[in-house]
């Protein structure tokens, strides 16, 4: 006990409730936001889709970021230290989360650096004017994209550059600590939405808005019956609400004394949802108006890069008069949405380091360079490719199994009781059974169907495709990028846990 007395007055803390929730808010807030869910609305079932993503949210966002806040809190730890407390073997478990968000972050940071440049070419639309120029530049010109995913090709300097902007950004507002975090998401959690605002006062006045907004909301309630659907929207409420990757953890450590827990948790949840269900809106409008001016029909564009560097590019070509400014308040939107997400994933990291004894702004450093150096990898002619492979597995299927092994480990190692007792200490609204029996029955049965469903289909791994290139990856590169780095990803935690053995 007097441990942890000595470590809370150390210990770097938020300034109040306020820095705390919206630098939680703004790392579940991101990307994900803005170009995961509405795509992944639409594909399975448009507005009947909000009821599993409801209920996911309902049994396991919410009662699992209850959990990680309870369990940061208690233990005034990052995610390794926090689960060693909870069992000296299961360091592991928080070595996992940590390694699984970085490798996420790893890429992210380089679609933040795509969106950077994208932002100084809205100002003189270097991407051309006509669709097909528009996609041509950003594969061709802006990705030189190599014929396959075993073509490495050429370097790509000025991506490079981007992504070391990113970094020093990273740095500069990690290096002296969380109250330093705590003064900028004042301005990077609010900007974002305003700028989300703005976008949607545009798109809903364009000429076809409606009919996109109409796709993407007319529920098809046949899909209901579908698992696939429900393993999407439990993917996507573990994804937004950055669970499972010692994220909200590492924060709640930072909480000072007398902190509430349970409202915390829930305002954060709704926020981040509420925001994608209005993104939703603002992209649809967007489609809808490219289907209305092009041709080009909505579903086509919608997800990930299409949206963000080729559809909106091209909607803003049709958009005649301040079409440049308006390509500034998107891409600046998404580098904003974008910033906190990966750097709280960054102080994920360096809370488990602290945890060891190292500096803060040592362990800041110490892993802005090692993401730098793997961002290297995604520089390259052939990140398109490696990109996609490694979300696929990554956010598919790896951020589900360690949030499974993380309920487990409270429903049965621990005991639920025992933390919901600690959150209701520190609660405004106090849980009851009702949450344990998520933690231990209700989430971790729906998780294990979860898998068991994907792995039975083989998870396949379709590809991605191109104009003009449909490719094939060659099994060895899906196993080794795909499995082979989970495996990788689990020895290191094991690792992690012999070598570092201090904390009892
Ligand atoms: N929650 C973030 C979003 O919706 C995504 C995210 C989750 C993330 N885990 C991460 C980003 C780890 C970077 C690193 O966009």
């Amino acid at each position: 006990m007097e441990e942890v007395e000595v470590a809370e007055e150390e210990r770097d803390h938020w300034s109040g409730r306020l820095p705390f929730i919206l630098a939680a808010m703004g790392s579940a807030i991101g990307l994900g936001n803005v170009w995961r869910f509405p795509y992944i609305a639409y594909e399975n079932g448009g507005g009947a889709f909000l009821i599993p993503y409801f209920i996911a949210l309902l049994t396991t966002g919410i009662p699992l970021m209850a959990l990680e806040f309870g369990l940061g809190y208690k233990f005034l730890s990052g995610a390794p230290k926090a689960f060693s407390m909870v069992d000296r073997r299961l360091a592991w478990v928080g070595w996992l989360s940590i390694f699984l968000g970085f490798l996420i972050l790893s890429f992210y940071t380089v679609i933040m650096a795509w969106a950077l440049i994208y932002m100084f070419f809205s100002f003189d639309s270097s991407w051309g004017s006509t669709p097909h120029e528009i996609e041509g530049f950003f594969f061709n010109d802006f990705l030189n994209i190599s014929s396959g995913p075993t073509v490495i090709g050429g370097f790509q300097p000025m991506i490079f550059v981007g992504l070391i902007v990113i970094w020093i950004c990273i740095y500069l507002i990690l290096n002296k600590g969380v109250q330093r975090v705590g003064k900028v998401v004042l301005i990077t959690v609010p900007l974002p939405i305003i700028l989300l605002i703005i976008l949607f006062i545009r798109g809903i006045t364009l000429p076809g808005a409606m009919d996109g907004i109409e796709y993407y909301l007319t529920p098809d309630s046949s899909k209901l019956g579908d698992a696939n659907v429900w393993l999407a929207a439990y993917g996507q409420i573990f994804f937004t609400l950055s669970l499972a990757q010692g994220v909200m953890i590492a924060y709640a450590s930072y909480l000072p004394k007398k902190s509430e827990i349970m409202n915390n948790a829930t305002i954060i949840s709704l926020a981040n949802c509420g925001t994608s269900f209005f993104a939703g809106l603002v992209v649809f409008s967007i489609l809808g108006f490219v289907q209305h001016e092009t041709g080009q029909p909505i579903g086509s564009g919608a997800s990930g890069p299409h949206l963000a560097f080729i559809t909106y590019p091209i909607a803003i070509s049709q958009m005649g008069g301040a079409s440049a400014l308006f390509g500034v308040i998107f891409f600046l939107m998404l580098l904003t949405l974008g910033i906190d997400s990966a750097f709280s994933m960054v102080e994920a990291l360096t809370a488990g380091l602290e945890d060891l004894g190292w500096e803060h702004e040592k362990a800041v450093r110490f892993f802005v360079i090692i993401g730098l150096s793997i961002g290297l990898l995604f520089v390259t002619s052939v990140s398109f490719w490696l990109i996609h492979l490694i979300d696929h597995f990554a956010v598919g299927i790896g951020i589900v199994i360690v949030g499974l092994i993380e309920v487990l480990v409270i429903g049965y190692v621990m005991k639920p009781e025992e933390l919901r007792e600690f959150i209701n200490e520190h609660s405004e609204v106090k849980i009851g059974y009702w949450w344990d029996a998520m933690i231990r029955y209700v989430t971790p049965i729906i998780l294990i169907f979860i898998i068991v469903w994907t792995l039975k289909d083989g998870f396949e791994f379709t590809g991605e495709s191109v104009p003009n290139n449909v490719v094939e990856y060659p099994p060895w590169l899906v196993f080794a990028g795909g499995y082979g780095l989970i495996f990788v990803l689990v020895i290191a935690a094991l690792y992690m846990q012999r070598r570092f053995t201090e904390w009892h």
